[in-house]
């Protein structure tokens, strides 16, 4: 059972600049949240409770304003500190410690995962004992991300980052989960051209041993990356029409804590009290009422 996960909330945010400039690009608000609140809620949704967020050497604080240390939601968040943005592998060597001898879940802080049975499939792969283990989705501009290419019977054939000639519409999403082994592979990754350890060249490690295999979002659901300015613009009304339209919340953290058994009601009152006088708060509200 994968019981640690590390959310990726570095880099230079640069496409978005001058907006991130100082501020981290995991903070800026995917409508009525913090971007990071979107990939921490994958995390507990798939039972993870112990939590690393790498950040940036000197944005430490502003996170830990909004997200202190995990009590008020029953998990436990601590953080650490990436020197440069060397590249998504860069993770597990600033989380060695924290991974120990265990399995780990990545997530990468700009990511946004939406969609029917999404939680028991995330249940699935933390149940993961060896190998690795990535989620694909369809994507109109494949050039633009880690795309893969899989056989009649779903398995991974090859995997290239930003491929200039198409070969597949699947991407590799920012969800990886992975054996302890992670280590020791990004340990001795290489460099590329654009002077970063890459999160294929590790994932080729693992499909050359025959250990990498495919999860699929359904076609029903979404995943979203908000890498630039546009996809920050869509992603939030894609979550303002749902909210709106249904009255629930996409990534209440509380909400998902308190289903999960994780917290109680009490938890949720502070939580109000901590946010103060606004519509999450209202929405927090609710749910004493059930
Ligand atoms: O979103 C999925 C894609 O993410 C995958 O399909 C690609 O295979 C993968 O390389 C990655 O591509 P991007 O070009 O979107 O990665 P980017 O450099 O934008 O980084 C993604 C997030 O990780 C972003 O929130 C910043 C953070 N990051 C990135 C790097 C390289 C760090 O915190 N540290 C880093 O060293």
């Amino acid at each position: 059972m994968i019981k640690k996960g590390i959310i990726l909330a570095g880099g230079t945010g640069s496409r978005m600049s001058p907006i991130t400039k100082a501020v981290n690009k995991q903070l800026l608000p995917i409508y009525d949240k913090p971007l990071i609140f979107y990939p921490l809620s994958v995390l507990m949704l798939a039972g993870i409770r112990d939590i690393l967020i790498i950040v940036n050497k000197g944005q430490l604080n502003q996170f830990k304003k909004i997200l202190p240390n995990g009590n008020n939601l029953g998990i436990k968040i601590s953080y650490a500190e990436q020197k440069t943005p060397r590249g998504l592998p860069d993770a597990f060597l600033v989380g060695k410690k924290f991974i120990g001898k265990e399995n780990v879940a990545l997530i990468l802080g700009d990511n946004f995962f939406y969609g029917q049975s999404l939680t028991k499939r995330l249940q699935q792969c933390v149940k993961l004992k060896t190998g690795a283990s990535v989620f694909l989705h369809p994507v109109k501009n494949p050039s633009l991300y880690g795309i893969a290419s899989i056989n009649k019977k779903n398995k991974i054939i090859k995997i290239i980052e930003k491929p200039k000639k198409h070969f597949s519409n699947l991407a590799v999403t920012g969800l990886y989960f992975f054996d302890n082994k992670v280590i020791s592979y990004s340990e001795n990754l290489k460099p590329s051209k654009r002077k970063e350890i890459e999160i294929v060249d590790l994932l080729n490690k693992y499909k050359n041993k025959n250990k990498l295999s495919a999860n699929f979002i359904s076609r029903g659901g979404a995943w979203l990356d908000t890498g630039s300015i546009e996809d920050f613009y869509n992603t939030s009304s894609f979550v303002s029409a749902l909210e709106n339209r249904q009255g629930l919340k996409i990534s209440c953290l509380e909400e998902i804590a308190l289903n999960n058994k994780w917290i109680g009601k009490k938890n949720i009152v502070n939580a109000i009290k901590f946010y103060g006088k606004c519509n999450y708060s209202q929405y927090l509200s609710t749910l004493l009422k059930i």
